[in-house]
């Protein structure tokens, strides 16, 4: 799994179809971050792959996320069976003619996380209707249907970095996808315009390079880009790092927990190194995520000292009634 901000999504179009489980496992152990399925029906994309029985079957092999990316015109009628294939995320397309949105609430009710995806010609403005049930926003850079095309770079510029408008509903968590030509030449770009996951396919299945560099190098890259062109010279925060937000008695610690969660926010609580309290039972710390750690602190801080304030009182008062109870081994 990559420590800084870009992850790799593998597209297995290009492994050897005969042996998929053996496509999983390779693209696993050389360092991806997650799977990318690309299922297609031959009416929306001209070209077929394989569908929710293939991904059900692939699904005990690798612990590794699966992305289902489904280029078909009819989501809704499969739509269950891709969610009890074990898919992670499934994203659908924004250009199909049946309606869009219970396909996108039937994802989101199994716990899922629910995609639309555009084709190179869709104005982004084509996902206005379905902003607030979206958690990924993937862009194609080229013609949905095969593997091993160039990069569409207009389109990349064009889209890739507006496309994190559409998921301004999201505290955190929402994802911008780069599905088409990401490449060792193209990644620096792409990381550039701040997308969170690159798509690779082809590049990943080049006979004579090796496949977990090949992983490396483009995440690498695409920090490098987001580094250098968004973050003015700084390197990103680490996508999974937690920060401590507070440390606070258990029973006021939860409260705070349920409100920045409610904000869609996760949040780790700890027993960690807090001070000790009267009743010989340490602060928990609240863990947030490095990458929101701003936001928090203008959400909550007001909660926070409020608590803090609490804490303090319920510990003079703990100690006027009870006195201290020191814990085992402490004096
Ligand atoms: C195209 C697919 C892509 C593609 C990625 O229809 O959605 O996922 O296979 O392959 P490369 O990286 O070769 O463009
Ligand atoms: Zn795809």
């Amino acid at each position: 799994m990559g420590t800084g901000r870009a992850r790799i999504a593998a597209s297995i179009l290009d492994a050897d179809l005969s042996n998929l489980a053996y496509a999983v496992r390779r693209v696993g152990k050389a360092g991806t971050d997650r799977i990318h399925l690309d299922v297609m029906d031959g009416h929306f994309v001209p070209n077929l792959t394989f569908g929710p029985r293939t991904i059900k079957a692939l699904r005990p092999r690798t612990e590794m996320p699966f992305d289902a990316h489904l280029m078909i015109s009819e989501p809704s009628r499969f739509i269950e069976e891709f969610l009890d294939a074990g898919c992670d995320s499934v994203t659908i397309h924004v250009e199909i003619e049946e309606p869009i949105a219970p396909t996108l609430l039937a994802i989101r009710d199994a716990g899922r996380a629910a995609g639309l995806c555009v084709k190179p010609g869709t104005p982004l403005s084509a996902l206005e209707p379905y902003e607030q049930l979206i958690d990924i926003v993937m862009i194609m850079t080229v013609e949905p249907g095969f593997g091993g095309q160039s990069f569409m770079k207009d389109v990349a510029s064009d889209k890739l970095l507006a496309a994190r408008h559409y998921l301004r509903h999201k505290a955190h968590g929402g994802e911008v996808h780069v599905d088409g030509g990401i490449n060792r030449e193209t990644a620096e770009f792409a990381g550039g315009l701040g997308v969170d996951i690159l798509v690779v396919g082809s590049a990943l299945f080049v006979k004579g390079r090796d496949m977990a560099r090949e992983i490396r190098l483009i995440r690498a890259l695409a920090d490098e880009g987001y580094q250098y062109t968004l973050n003015g010279g700084e390197p990103p925060i680490p996508r999974d790092k937690m920060v401590r937000f507070t440390s606070l008695p258990k029973h006021l610690a939860r409260p705070l927990m349920d409100e920045i969660e409610a904000g869609g926010i996760p949040v780790v609580m700890l027993r960690g190194v807090g001070q000790m309290n009267p009743d010989g039972v340490r602060d928990y710390d609240l863990l947030v995520p490095a990458t929101v750690e701003g936001l928090v602190e203008e959400r909550h801080a007001a909660s926070r000292d409020a608590a803090q304030r609490q804490a303090d009182a319920w510990r003079e008062a703990f100690i006027a009634e009870h006195g201290v109870i020191p814990p085992v081994g402490l004096p």
